[in-house]
């Protein structure tokens, strides 16, 4: 049994790579498989729990979620903690905090019932982007561009929605070029980035998105550590969009969310970072 362990409920290409990268340090570590971890809280609880530092990197968010909690409760210090999870897992939750933190995201505005989104719509104007507060991928991310689309949408998310639906969580549509950027932070630092280019205003690579370098200028590094401080990220990839409206001290980016189980794998031939190995090398600073 190692001190570190890698938690996983899938193996990607990116959990391939951080394997690797961790094998090319000779650092010993556990490989563990999230669906068959069981804990039990007693007063024997710690002795099951053999490492001190942990790299969650589920896939389901929900379970990452849980074993990082359950493992914390043994002391582990788990990449990212739970609380970080939770703010960025969550879209409102992470912009509530990064505007509670000064950073600038689009113009953003939550309701709480379908009569009251209409409202909340038609005051911010369209064209407007209705997204779930938990997601990813760019699913059910939703252009609306006017009033007949807001009806429709929301009358769908009343009827069709679980519990989750009741949160309508909507942003003014960024005329961005046809790109957004997606900065890499590992321990305070930003050490790449790229542009994600598509024909589609959707711009993951899950949906298409093609990745290229993206240089990391003064305003992308400062931007992205501060959205990472702001969450206490230690690895996170923050999403930017280019506003050619906004006025502020980046340049006019704004920060869109926070991925706190970062995919990485389109990204390392592309800027030439090495990016699982800053993953690995920061987990074992932690060990020491
Ligand atoms: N307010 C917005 N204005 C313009 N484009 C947006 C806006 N919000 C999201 N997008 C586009 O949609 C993509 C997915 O949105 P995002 O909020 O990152 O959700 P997900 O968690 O599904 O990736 C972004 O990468 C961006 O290209
Ligand atoms: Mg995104």
């Amino acid at each position: 049994m190692a001190d570190l362990a890698v938690i996983y409920d899938r193996i990607r290409p990116d959990e391939k790579m951080l394997f690797a990268a961790l094998d090319g340090l000779g650092v010993p570590y556990d490989k563990v498989y999230a669906p068959h971890l069981t804990f039990t809280f007693d007063a024997q609880g710690t002795a099951q729990v053999p490492w001190r530092v942990a790299i969650e990197r589920c896939v389901s968010q929900t379970r990452g979620h849980a074993v990082t909690r359950a493992l914390e409760g043994f002391g582990v210090q788990v990449i990212n903690p739970s609380q970080v999870i939770e703010l960025c897992g969550d879209k409102l939750a992470t912009n509530a905090r990064l505007h509670a933190a000064g950073l600038p995201t689009p113009r953003t505005g939550v309701a709480f019932d379908g009569e009251s989104a209409l409202r909340l719509m038609d005051q911010m104007g369209y064209p407007l982007v209705l997204k779930p507060t938990v997601g990813s991928w760019g699913r059910m991310v939703s252009r609306l561009n006017d009033r007949d689309a807001a009806e429709a949408v929301i009358e769908h998310k009343e009827v069709l929605g679980g519990p989750q639906h009741g949160v309508f969580y909507v942003q003014a549509l960024v005329d961005k070029p046809q790109r957004d950027i997606r900065a890499f932070v590992v321990g305070g630092q930003c050490i790449g980035a790229i542009y994600r280019t598509s024909e589609h205003w959707i711009t993951n690579t899950a949906r298409g998105a093609t990745a290229s370098n993206c240089p990391v200028t003064p305003e992308i590094a400062d931007l992205a550590t501060r959205a990472a401080e702001a969450v206490q990220g230690e690895i996170v990839a923050i999403d930017l969009v280019e506003d050619p409206q906004a006025q502020n001290d980046w340049g006019g980016l704004l920060v869109i969310e926070i991925n706190h189980t970062m995919e990485f794998k389109n990204s390392v031939s592309t800027t030439g970072v090495d990016i699982p190995r800053h993953m690995a090398e920061y987990a074992l600073s932690k060990l020491h």
